[in-house]
């Protein structure tokens, strides 16, 4: 329909994004447009943002301010260019997103992405929003990826299992700009990971924003669980790795830690945000959940699975934090260890009861909590990567190192591990021992004949 039109994606947020941007470029592809990783080249830019925090949501408007300059240039030449803003953004902001930055041609949604090739051509004619959120299943409407655009992305692979979050903590737009939570049934999930290990996929990451809600349908006809979907899913041939990303502590069910005890495959890291240590807080979060409850969790998980690594997002200076429900939340992070963890400034967000309080916190002493907090997230870090050192770990390489002659790939829990090693081990698990500690990834050396082992299912129960 569009001859050879270019295709410029750029995802902003979460992994949930990612995901969407591919299912775009996926359905435009399939019109005949061509991705471009240049946006100077572009006939179409899709912006597709985040709107979790002020500052990624301003970003779009810096970034709308540059690709106006791009949509200028190439109209001196006599080339239309259409911009797009897709994803949180356009969601919450819809119209005002024009009235800021007339020079958007079309405002789309994260619910209707399906709809782009039809939106793009309206917008042709005049600029579009839709925002609304359609009945009709997206997920039944956006292209698969063809196999060589899923081999071109990679050997690790995102699926979206459930979107949008029942949940409302008072400090997030994410039920707001992804709506109520919806499961795509098992059966489709299954065919779309059977799609990508047949190109080449070996680790799959289900995702959601809240994707231990899961409940789609299964072949009986009744909600499966999460940790059922796993169960099923890890039953596919040549799965080496499984992960699933984001959970709430209030849904961990026992299906999810037998998961965790039975399937070797399921690696061992598990992103579980507590947000805050602090009972007060947390219920003024609305997180349905106690410090003692998130921690009563994280040992039923390390009694399935001894060697689970933990990761979690933080806040600091939610409305209303005082030094000591502060502590509290450093003391969290000592009791858990965790691996690794994000944190954040609490940043009010329009529409969000948080931000209506009375009693928001000093930007001087979110900055102050933030650093302290970071200090012990990463002394925390460095022990966990520490006591790796003179560890066998099993790698999945993903791609060439920095340096000649060396590949990077991922350690069970997630750590970059850089190896020398050759090429052809690439998309393959090789055990390395590891011989060093960087800041952000570990170094090691290929152990003695694992090599040939690493096409074989079972090699997984070996990990750990
Ligand atoms: N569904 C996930 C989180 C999605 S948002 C969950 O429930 O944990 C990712 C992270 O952004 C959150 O975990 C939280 O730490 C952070 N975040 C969300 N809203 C925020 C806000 N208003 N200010 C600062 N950080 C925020
Ligand atoms: Fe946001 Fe809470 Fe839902 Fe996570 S669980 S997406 S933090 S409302
Ligand atoms: Fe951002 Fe939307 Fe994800 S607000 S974090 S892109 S769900």
């Amino acid at each position: 329909m569009s001859g050879n039109r270019k295709l410029y994606v750029k995802s902003y947020g979460c992994q949930m994004n990612v995901y969407d941007s591919h299912r775009m470029a996926d359905t435009l592809t399939r019109e005949g447009f061509v991705e471009t990783a240049e946006p100077a080249q572009a006939d179409v830019i899709i912006l597709n943002t985040c709107h979790i925090r002020e500052k990624a949501a301003e970003k779009v408007y810096s970034e709308l301010g540059r690709m106006r300059a791009l949509k200028r240039a190439a109209a001196r030449d006599g080339r239309r260019v259409m911009l797009a803003v897709a994803g949180c953004v356009a969601q919450a902001e819809g119209e005002e997103i024009i009235r800021r930055a007339p020079a958007v041609d079309l405002v789309v949604g994260s619910q209707n992405y399906h709809r782009l090739p039809d939106l793009i051509a309206r917008a042709a004619h005049g600029q579009v929003v839709e925002t609304a959120f359609p009945i009709e299943d997206k997920f039944d409407h956006l292209a698969p990826a063809t196999s060589a655009a899923t081999r071109a992305r990679g050997v690790s692979a995102f699926v979206t299992v459930q979107e949008g979050c029942d949940k409302f903590c008072t400090f997030c737009v994410v039920p707001y700009t992804r709506g109520a939570e919806v499961s795509r049934p098992v059966e489709k999930i299954v065919a779309e990971v059977e799609r990508l290990t047949a190109a080449g996929v070996r680790e799959i990451t289900l995702i959601g924003q809240n994707v231990n809600a899961y409940h789609g349908e299964g072949r009986d006809g009744r909600p499966w669980t999460l940790g059922r979907l796993i169960e099923r899913v890890a039953r596919i041939p040549v799965i080496a790795r499984l992960r699933y990303t984001t959970s709430h502590p209030s849904d961990v069910d026992d299906s999810l830690i037998a998961a965790h005890r039975d399937l070797p495959c399921l690696m061992p890291q598990l992103h579980l945000p507590v947000q805050s240590g602090s009972d007060r807080i947390l219920a003024a979060m609305n997180r349905r959940h106690t410090r003692a409850d998130y921690l009563r969790v994280i040992d039923r998980l390390r009694a399935a699975r001894a060697d689970l690594a933990f990761t979690s997002d933080f806040i600091v200076g939610f409305p209303g934090e005082s030094e000591q429900d502060f502590r509290h939340t450093l003391r969290v992070v000592d009791e858990v260890g965790y691996a690794s963890a994000f944190s954040f400034k609490y940043s009010p967000r329009p529409g969000t009861p948080a931000a209506e309080r009375g009693d928001q916190i000093d930007e001087a002493e979110k900055v102050a909590r933030l650093a302290r907090l970071q200090e012990a997230i990463e002394r925390h870090r460095q022990h966990f990567n520490a006591r790796c050192r003179g560890r066998r770990l099993a790698v999945l390489f993903e791609r060439p190192g920095r340096h000649a002659g060396q590949i990077v790939g991922r350690s069970p829990y997630l750590q970059p591990v850089q190896a020398m090693a050759p090429s052809a081990l690439i998309g393959e698990i090789a055990e390395v021992e590891i011989t060093d500690i960087g800041t952000n990834s570990l170094f090691g050396r290929l152990a003695e004949a694992t090599s040939a082992t690493a096409r074989e299912p079972g090699l997984a129960t070996q990990q750990a």
